[in-house]
């Protein structure tokens, strides 16, 4: 069922450590290729000579055992499909959970870009401590999987919830994940926006813009095909096998959104929302007259991005929230300014004074900023592949970076 699969397992400080060794032989049995790697502390409940047996391969516990030119913990989550933690200690959850990386095992989470299972096990009191219970649910809300621990008996003479979840719940957890063909999105929700708005003059002319809609679409269609339930919100006429609502303006944009917003997991913000709507709808078609000129008085548009970020920090919502941002001239300082301002998670930036790669364009080359400033650049390429880089690197730093809400 796993043949192919690289499997990196591993073990933390606790006395459930002695069943892993049990889940070795089940993922070989499965045919995965199994490389374990142990806290210091793990090595107290079970030895290495056995984890090197089980899993025909070298087992790791030293930060500093480096035998190529890789980092080794680099080399291992590079190598990986998954990374299943069991049993996962409170310390280790909330080390993790933190940001320290103060041993091998903490060091390959912190680089690891694939999905990670946290399969918990300890006492029932420091289970239920509010700490651990908190920093489980930041790797929860960052994309962590886990499984949870079972109530029973347990090693420490008490009765309650705190033991290692069953072998075989792991082992389907596992396959589950793995056969889902590493579908990053799946089980969340995710809104995209799409496509210039249209602001009504009167019942035959608008204001609008050229967008075309295509990152977004890209976006929504990658999404889509990551396994999110997937939302498009667009102006454009589009059929998808995914929820695709119409809209026109940015207030109704706005209203779509908000309607949608509980248990949302992402929003890409890829519209191009009008600043300004006009002030006074015309009810009938404005006839021209004898002057030469003629003035339309335009009112402020929502910023629904901004509402967006605002509502997120006034809810428990853990929404990764990117916004995006077309310049024609100082794009990176601008783009930097603008997550400030908005109070985004991420902000894609584009330089549209491009010919060749400008609003209705196939390709497209952009920077991704996250909350730090720090810019990452996606070379031109088609708009599909941009949308899968974007999604990619989102839901791997969002992860990644715990302590960002
Ligand atoms: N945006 C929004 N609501 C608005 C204007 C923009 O939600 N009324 C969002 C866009 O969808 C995009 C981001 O804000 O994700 C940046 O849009 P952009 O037009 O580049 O920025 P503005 O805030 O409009 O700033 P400016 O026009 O001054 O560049």
């Amino acid at each position: 069922m796993l043949s192919g699969k690289n499997i990196l397992l591993g073990i933390t400080g606790g006395i459930a450590a002695y069943k892993i060794c049990e889940l070795v032989r089940i993922y070989k049995r499965a045919n995965a290729n199994v490389k374990v790697v142990c806290t210091p502390n793990a090595l107290n409940f079970v030895t290495k000579l056995t984890l090197q047996s089980l899993s025909q391969n070298d087992v790791a516990t030293e930060q500093f055992e480096i035998d190529n030119f890789k980092p080794e913990h680099i080399s291992y989550a590079d190598e990986a499909d998954i990374f299943v933690i069991a049993p996962a200690t409170a310390n280790t959850i909330s080390k993790i959970a933190n940001g320290i990386a103060d041993n091998l095992l903490t060091s390959i989470v912190a680089a690891f870009k694939k999905p990670i299972i946290i399969a918990p096990a300890m006492n029932c009191n420091m289970w239920s401590n509010p700490f651990v219970q908190e920093n489980l649910q930041k790797l929860i809300n960052n994309g962590f999987l886990t499984v949870p621990p079972e109530s029973g008996f347990l090693a420490c003479g008490t009765t309650g919830e705190g033991r290692l979840a069953s072998l075989d719940k792991i082992f389907d957890k596992t396959v589950e994940i793995l056969n889902c063909k590493n579908k990053i999105l799946t089980g969340k929700k995710v809104i995209i926006t799409a496509g210039g708005t249209i602001e009504d003059i009167d019942p035959v002319r608008y204001i609008s813009n050229y967008s075309s809609g295509k990152m977004g679409i890209s976006i929504a269609d990658c999404a889509y095909s990551q396994g999110a339930e997937t939302i498009l919100i667009t102006t454009k006429d589009v059929v998808k096998p995914y929820k695709v609502i119409k809209v026109k303006s940015a207030l109704e944009m706005q209203q779509a959104i908000f309607d949608e917003f509980d248990d949302t997991d992402y929003i890409f913000m890829a519209a191009a929302v009008a600043d300004f709507r006009v002030k006074n709808f015309n009810e009938q078609k404005i006839k021209k007259t004898e002057s030469n000129e003629m003035t339309i008085e335009l009112i402020k548009n929502p910023d629904i991005l901004k509402s967006l970020c605002d509502k997120k920090a006034n809810s428990n919502s853990s929404v990764k929230i990117v916004g995006f941002c077309a310049e024609t001239e100082n794009l990176i300082d601008y783009a930097k300014a603008k997550i400030k301002n908005k109070g985004c998670d991420y902000i894609v930036a584009n330089d549209v004074s491009r010919k060749d790669i400008g609003f209705s364009s196939d390709e497209n080359e952009v920077y991704l900023i996250d909350k730090n400033l720090d810019v990452e650049k996606f070379e031109k390429q088609s708009k599909a592949l941009i949308a899968e880089k974007i999604i990619g690197e989102v839901y791997a730093k969002s992860r990644n970076l715990c302590n960002i809400k």
